[in-house]
C-alpha cells in the first residue's frame, strides 16, 4: 500500500509539495519550506486544521500492558521534568485562543499524577468544548465523582478482555473488578457516554469480540475496538498481529445487524461508528492501520515533559518547556504550535516498505 491517506482534510484536498524521506520511510518534518502562517486556525501543509490536543500528565503508570509497556526495565522521567499544572494550563490556554476546542488528558495513566482533579478543575477553567481522559480505570471508583464535578466530561476506559485471568495477563496487572467497578462510577457521576477501549490480538482476546459487542448492548456504554499499532515498547508488533476492523464488524454484525451512525464520516473523530439497528447501543472500529485516518487527524500530543508531538508516528518534537523554562512568551509558545502543526506529515507510512517504529512507545507519548 502506498503512503495511506484517507481523503481530503477539512479545508481542502491533500496538497501534495515536495516531500524528502525521513528514517522511518515517512515524509519527513517540514514537508514545505514556506514558514507556517502568522494567524488563523492551526493548520498544517495539507489544509488540516487541528483543534483537538491530547496533554499527557504522566508517562507512569500502574499497569504494563502487553501492546504498550515493557514487563520490567523503564525508566521514567523525574518530576521535575514534567510540567508542572501551571506550565500545563499556560500551554493549554495559548492552544485555546489557537482554535483547539477539544482536550483529552492522557498518560501513561493520568490518574496516578498526583493532584489529577486539580488540574481537571484548572483546564475546566480555560473554557475548551469538550474536556475528556483515557485511563485504565484502576483508580476509577474513587475519583470519578470528583473529576465529574471538576469540569471532566467523559471518559475512555481501557479494557481488553471480560475475563478476569485473560484481562490480568493481558495487562500484566490489575483487576477486572476494579476496572468495571470504574466504569460504574463513571456512568453514576453522569461522565457520559463511557466508552471502553480494546486492543484486539490475535489468539489472545480476538474470541471475545461478540462478548464485547453484546457488553455494550448490556450496558450502554460505546465499545470502540482498536487496531493494533507498532507503538509497543517490546517492539513485537507485526503486520499480522492486526485484528482488521473489518473482521470485527463481519462479525458483530452476522449476529447484531448494524448500521452507521448518520453523521459519522462527517465528524473527524477515528472511530467509525456503528449503532445495533434494534436500538440497543454503538461500537466504534478504529482500524488506525488498515484504514489511516490520517487525511482528517486533527491531532496534537503535549508529552508529559512538555514536548509538541504531530503525530504519534513522527519523532520530531518541540519543546514548550524550553520556551516556558527560559522566559518565553505567550507569542512564542504559539508559534512552536504553528510549526509544529506546519511540520506534520501526510499520513503514518505503516504501510509504507521500510517503516520503521517511533522510538517511543505509547506510554511515552500519550495515548
Ligand atoms: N496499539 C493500539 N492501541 C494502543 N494503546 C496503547 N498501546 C497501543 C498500541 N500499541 C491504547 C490503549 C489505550 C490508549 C491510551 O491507547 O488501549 O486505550
Ligand atoms: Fe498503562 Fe495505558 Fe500503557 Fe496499559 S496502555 S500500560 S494502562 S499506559
Amino acid at each position: 500500500m502506498c503512503v495511506p491517506v484517507n481523503g481530503p482534510g477539512p479545508a481542502g484536498a491533500l496538497t501534495p509539495v515536495a516531500l524528502s524521506r525521513s528514517r522511518s520511510g515517512r515524509p519527513a518534518s517540514s514537508p514545505t519550506d514556506a514558514a507556517p502562517p502568522t494567524d488563523g486556525p492551526l493548520v498544517d501543509t495539507f489544509g488540516r486544521v487541528h483543534d483537538d490536543l491530547r496533554i499527557s500528565v504522566t508517562d507512569r503508570c500502574n499497569l504494563r500492558c502487553v501492546y504498550c509497556m515493557p514487563e520490567e526495565g523503564l525508566t521514567f522521567l523525574p518530576r521535575s521534568e514534567l510540567l508542572d499544572f501551571e506550565e500545563i494550563v499556560r500551554v493549554a490556554t495559548v492552544a485555546h485562543r489557537l482554535g483547539v476546542r477539544s482536550v483529552r488528558i492522557t498518560g501513561g495513566e493520568p490518574l496516578v499524577r498526583r493532584g489529577i482533579v486539580d488540574l481537571v478543575r484548572m483546564l475546566a477553567g480555560v473554557g475548551f468544548d469538550d474536556l475528556s481522559m483515557t485511563t485504565n480505570g484502576m483508580g476509577l471508583e474513587t475519583l470519578a465523582r470528583a473529576l465529574a464535578d471538576a469540569g471532566l466530561q467523559r471518559v475512555n476506559v481501557s479494557c481488553d478482555s471480560l475475563r478476569a485471568d485473560r484481562y490480568a495477563r493481558l495487562r500484566r496487572r490489575g483487576d477486572l473488578g476494579r476496572v468495571l467497578a470504574g466504569m460504574g462510577a463513571a456512568d453514576s457521576a453522569g461522565l457520559a457516554p463511557v466508552k471502553v477501549n480494546v486492543v484486539l490480538l490475535p489468539g489472545e482476546n480476538d474470541d471475545e469480540i461478540l462478548a464485547f459487542a453484546d457488553f455494550a448492548r448490556r450496558t450502554g456504554r460505546i465499545v470502540r475496538f482498536i487496531e493494533y499499532m507498532p507503538l509497543d515498547a517490546d517492539g513485537a508488533w507485526q503486520p499480522d498481529r492486526v485484528v482488521e476492523g473489518a473482521r470485527v464488524l463481519r462479525e458483530i454484525s452476522a449476529r447484531w445487524p448494524l448500521e452507521e451512525v448518520p453523521g459519522s464520516k462527517v465528524d473527524r473523530a477515528p472511530a467509525e461508528r456503528f449503532r445495533f439497528v434494534d436500538g440497543a447501543g454503538e461500537i466504534g472500529i478504529v482500524s488506525s492501520v488498515s484504514q489511516p485516518f490520517c487525511g482528517t487527524c486533527n491531532r496534537l500530543r503535549l508529552t508529559a515533559e512538555g514536548s509538541l508531538r504531530n503525530c504519534l508516528f513522527s519523532d520530531d518534537e518541540l519543546s514548550v518547556r524550553d520556551v516556558l523554562r527560559s522566559g518565553g512568551s505567550d507569542v512564542e509558545l504559539a508559534a512552536l504550535f504553528r510549526r509544529s502543526v506546519w511540520g506534520k506529515a501526510r499520513g503514518h507510512g505503516i504501510n509504507t516498505p521500510g517503516f520503521v517504529p517511533p522510538v517511543r512507545s505509547m506510554s511515552m507519548i500519550g495515548g
